[in-house]
């Protein structure tokens, strides 16, 4: 009897849930002279009935028509719109996710809302699972262009897959940039331990961070870096602001022009850096870029590998990237053993709190 009582408040919502939630036993009405046995046992069938039929009559109708409504407006939902509605400041900080990189997604955002800049984030979702997902939770941030790349081999560093999922990276963010507005890229495996816009001063057109884990002097040059061993430069396409201007316009049409150019082969199994730091290389004399400086937004490479550096420039260090390993799970245990895994204890301070 009293685990039906327990078992209502659940399934009903409509009714008052402390009317029929346990209390002392003395809080129950005292049984009265016109309530016999027979009476209370039709009361409490009565009570079941309603309790196990009104959520399945009711409800699933009322919840299927309304993620029906909803699935086919985020379908609808464009770039443009999407941009008007989270752009705080003329600005937008983007990421592009498929579904295996939900937990990372997640673990990126409490690192954001931390800095309280999560309401300009939009999530370009590359299929329509993460859509959904994230504009249940979350309505309005996320956006998807389509169409959509095949999920199944998306998330494959290395693969074709992998290469088509990033090429459509410089679309998005010259879509966005010829819409007016300044945009933060971000690769999801990257936390924020600190604001990183005070870092991009003066009216450059294009920022961006060095992949390269060789400890440089504190006061580097902000320019762009000479040419490494394969005769480009090694800049990285993980994280990169741009302002809405005809420079950072040319730099990504440069960038998929390049990835034209250089299309994913088995031989070389290349992502969409290589082209980016082709399309600086061949931009530089028309373009203002700058250089964020390496103590603020180090590799992975260096900060997860150098502990005598981290420690030389402790409480310097904005954005962490997790890369230089691949693997979920590698990085995940990376995340883990450095504190940086939010998503596990954290989640409720995320957007879309836990998934
Ligand atoms: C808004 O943007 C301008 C120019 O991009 C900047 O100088 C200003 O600090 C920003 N204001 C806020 C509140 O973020
Ligand atoms: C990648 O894109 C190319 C060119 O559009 C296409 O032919 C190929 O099937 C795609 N491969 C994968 C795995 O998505
Ligand atoms: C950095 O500082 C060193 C020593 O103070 C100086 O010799 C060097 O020229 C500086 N480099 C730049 C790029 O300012
Ligand atoms: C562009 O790359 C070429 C070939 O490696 C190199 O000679 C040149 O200095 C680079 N230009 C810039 C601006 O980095
Ligand atoms: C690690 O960092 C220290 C301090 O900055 C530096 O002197 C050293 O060369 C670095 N080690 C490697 C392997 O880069």
């Amino acid at each position: 009897m009293s685990s039906l009582l327990h078992q209502r408040p659940l399934h009903n919502t409509l009714t008052n849930p402390s009317s029929l939630s346990p209390r002392s036993p003395s809080d129950f009405p005292k049984p009265s002279t016109i309530f016999n046995r027979t009476s209370l046992l039709l009361l409490l069938s009565l009570l079941v009935i309603l309790g196990v039929f009104v959520p399945w009559i009711g409800l699933p109708q009322g919840l299927f028509t309304s993620s029906r409504v909803s699935i086919s407006k985020w379908k609808d939902y464009t770039l443009a719109e999407a941009v008007a509605n989270v752009a705080k400041n003329g600005t937008v900080v983007v990421c592009a996710v498929s579904q295996p990189y939900l937990p990372f997604l997640n673990n990126w955002l409490i690192s954001i809302a931390r800095q309280k800049h999560h309401e300009k984030v939009l999530v370009i979702a590359e299929d329509y699972a993460t859509l959904f997902k994230v504009n249940e939770k979350w309505p309005g941030h996320a956006v998807l262009v389509p169409p959509a790349p095949d999920a199944q081999t998306a998330h494959k560093f290395g693969s074709q897959g992998f290469f088509n999922f990033t090429s459509r990276r410089p679309r998005h963010l010259l879509q966005i940039l010829e819409l007016g507005y300044n945009v933060m890229y971000n690769d999801v495996d990257m936390v924020w331990l600190a604001d990183p816009f005070p870092y991009l001063q003066g009216k450059h057109d294009v920022y961006f961070t060095d992949d390269m884990a060789a400890v440089k002097p504190l006061n580097h040059s902000h320019a762009l870096p000479p040419p490494g061993k394969k005769g480009r430069t090694y800049i990285c396409s993980c994280m990169i602001f741009l302002r809405p201007t005809s420079g950072a316009k040319l730099v990504m049409k440069k960038w998929i022009e390049e990835l034209q150019a250089q299309p994913w082969s088995k031989a070389k199994k290349a992502n969409d850096q290589p082209a980016f730091n082709w399309a600086l290389n061949k931009t530089a004399g028309q373009v203002d870029l700058y250089l964020l400086p390496q103590a603020a937004f180090p590799t992975g490479g260096l900060y997860f590998k150098n502990r005598t550096w981290v420690q030389e420039t402790k409480g310097m260090h904005v954005i962490i990237h997790n890369n230089y390993i691949t693997g979920f799970d590698k990085k995940i245990k990376r995340f883990h053993d450095f504190d940086l895994w939010l998503v596990d204890d954290h989640a409720h301070e995320s957007p879309l709190g836990r998934l």
